[in-house]
């Protein structure tokens, strides 16, 4: 009797244990007091906003009248606070992402200063909700309760990134809106696209029709790992039309994503080589898109045509994107090629310059200068150091944290990236078990672990560090269904560290909020590695 009642009071005391924390939200608030009490959406409960936040009151109304099959309006209110009701209000004192959520039994008040603040605050929300609210369909006898809370937050940096390489395989408009969508439930607000490779150009230009009609298929694929020397034999191509790319920007400015698109230069030109050989350095090679991975030596010769080319290239680009940043590689350039030209030996005479690194920053510059001039801002990887950084450059540090400290210290913005903690291309478990990736090895808590704010900067020097970023890099992944394998929850990781600050985290605490928070990855069928719930 006695273990019969022990047996009963563990029981009792785990199932009250389990219902007071509930609060398992990625990534995890600045400031969360958790309070006794819920509020349930009942049958009359109404979402009111101010006209301002109309279209985020809208997404969350819409997700709950399909779970809960009711087809409730929003209630636009400018001023005043209404009882039983979910209500969106502005605070002018917040900061731009900032959002507070204070849920009592009575009301639910979302407070920002601007819409992209109140639609995290709807995903905060969201996470509150039991994990069904992700469902796709009417949810039968869904609870919609909310444990009562207040809740104060906002990023730890501006610049929160997920980046996908459609170079090597290419993906349709449809995944690439689920990654979207995946990318605002954490909370991220940068889509880096990286439209461009030496396997394929994957954007219509509307003045060189032959980037896509020649640059966007290759003949075959190598199989299996590089090098092999196997191929299947099989064309492979796809591209994006200005529309489709139109309607992915307009679909990500309703989920407060912005989209950096990439187009490599003056290397990962292969493709577009092998549509235009006249802006190579061999005009007459016959050029052809590559069929392997790893880096070609076939580059752009940085010749007056190349650089009107590009320029035009880029004002199609930037008449497409409207952020303010635009991505022009600069990354893996082999210097061979310059080093055996007439025009380019001369040109660096000509123009002063002691090396080919120098004449790498030359193109940058001049890429720079024409960016700058239509009011945009450049990023580029980090070899865009070499050879002098140019003027108003934005640096993308892949390869370690090394460049990102050397451009901070020459006072230019910085976005982390560095591979052996964000490239989510790398393996997350033992190869043996694992299915073809390129290498490394990056296992959620490593992943967890990084911390962007490098120890060598003086604090006025880390201002310089805008955010972080995963990169998702697709020799080795062909499906979407393997992309998701390998960016969750290694994402989900990625995003708590660019979002919360680094004093609230915690290891264990985070995989205990994942494993609900997979529930809801599952809701959305999403094809998230499963391995880090095997572990304690
Ligand atoms: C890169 O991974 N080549 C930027």
């Amino acid at each position: 009797m006695k273990k019969l009642f022990f047996c009963l009071s563990l029981l009792i005391s785990s199932f009250v244990a389990r219902s007071q924390n509930q609060y398992n939200i990625i990534p995890v608030p600045q400031k969360l007091t958790p309070l006794t009490g819920e509020f349930v959406w009942e049958k009359t409960t109404t979402i009111v906003s101010t006209s301002e936040f109309k279209d985020v009151a809208n997404l969350l109304n819409e997700q709950l009248n399909l779970v809960s099959g009711s087809s409730k309006k929003v209630i636009v209110k400018e001023k005043g606070l209404a009882s039983s009701a979910i209500q969106f209000v502005k605070n002018e004192q917040l900061g731009d992402e900032a959002y507070t959520l204070k849920a009592s039994s009575k009301q639910v008040i979302i407070a920002a200063k601007t819409a992209k603040g109140a639609f995290y605050g709807v995903q905060t929300l969201l996470q509150l909700l039991p994990t069904q609210v992700f469902s796709e369909a009417k949810v039968e006898g869904i609870k919609l309760a909310i444990p009562n809370c207040t809740i104060e937050d906002a990023p730890r940096y501006v610049y929160r990134g997920l980046h996908l390489d459609v170079g090597r395989h290419f993906f349709p408009v449809s995944f690439v809106k689920k990654y979207i969508d995946l990318i605002a439930l954490h909370k991220f607000n940068t889509f880096h696209w990286h439209l461009t490779e030496d396997q394929g150009w994957r954007i219509e230009i509307k003045k060189y029709p032959k980037l896509t009609q020649i640059g966007s298929i290759r003949k075959q694929t190598i199989v299996g790992r590089y090098g092999s020397g196997k191929y299947d034999g099989k064309p492979y191509g796809g591209f994006y039309t200005q529309e489709e790319i139109k309607e992915v920007v307009a679909y990500a400015k309703t989920k407060y994503v912005n989209i950096v698109p990439e187009i490599e230069m003056p290397g990962h030109a292969q493709a577009a080589l092998a549509a235009y050989p006249e802006l190579g350095c061999n005009p007459d090679k016959i050029y052809q898109v590559h069929t392997t991975w790893g880096v070609s030596e076939d580059v752009f010769a940085p010749r007056e045509e190349t650089f009107t080319f590009l320029e035009n290239v880029l004002t199609e680009v930037m008449a497409l994107f409207p952020g303010q940043y635009i991505h022009i590689g600069g990354d893996e350039c082999p210097k061979e090629q310059w080093k055996e030209s007439r025009f380019c030996q001369d040109l660096m005479k000509r123009e002063g310059l002691k090396d080919e690194h120098e004449l790498q920053s030359y193109f940058i510059r001049r890429i720079d200068k024409f960016i700058t001039s239509k009011g945009r801002k450049m990023i580029g990887w980090d070899e865009i150091l070499e050879g002098g950084l140019s003027p108003n450059a934005t640096v993308m540090s892949w390869r370690g944290e090394e460049g990102g400290i050397a451009a901070a210290k020459e006072n230019h913005d910085v976005i982390m990236t560095p591979g052996s903690y964000l490239y989510l291309d790398h393996y997350q478990a033992d190869p043996k078990t694992e299915p073809l990736a390129i290498g490394g090895f990056l296992p959620l808590e490593k992943v967890y672990s990084y911390e962007p704010a490098p120890k060598e900067l003086t604090a006025e020097q880390q201002k310089f560090i805008l955010g972080i970023q995963a990169n998702v890099w697709t020799e080795y992944m062909e499906t979407s269904n393997y992309i998701e394998y390998m960016v969750f929850p290694r994402a989900c990781a990625v995003a708590e560290v660019a979002w919360s600050p680094s004093a609230s985290k915690n290891y264990a605490d985070f995989t205990k909020r994942l494993k609900t928070h997979v529930e809801r990855l599952g809701k959305l069928k999403v094809n998230y590695a499963k391995g880090f719930l095997s572990t304690k």
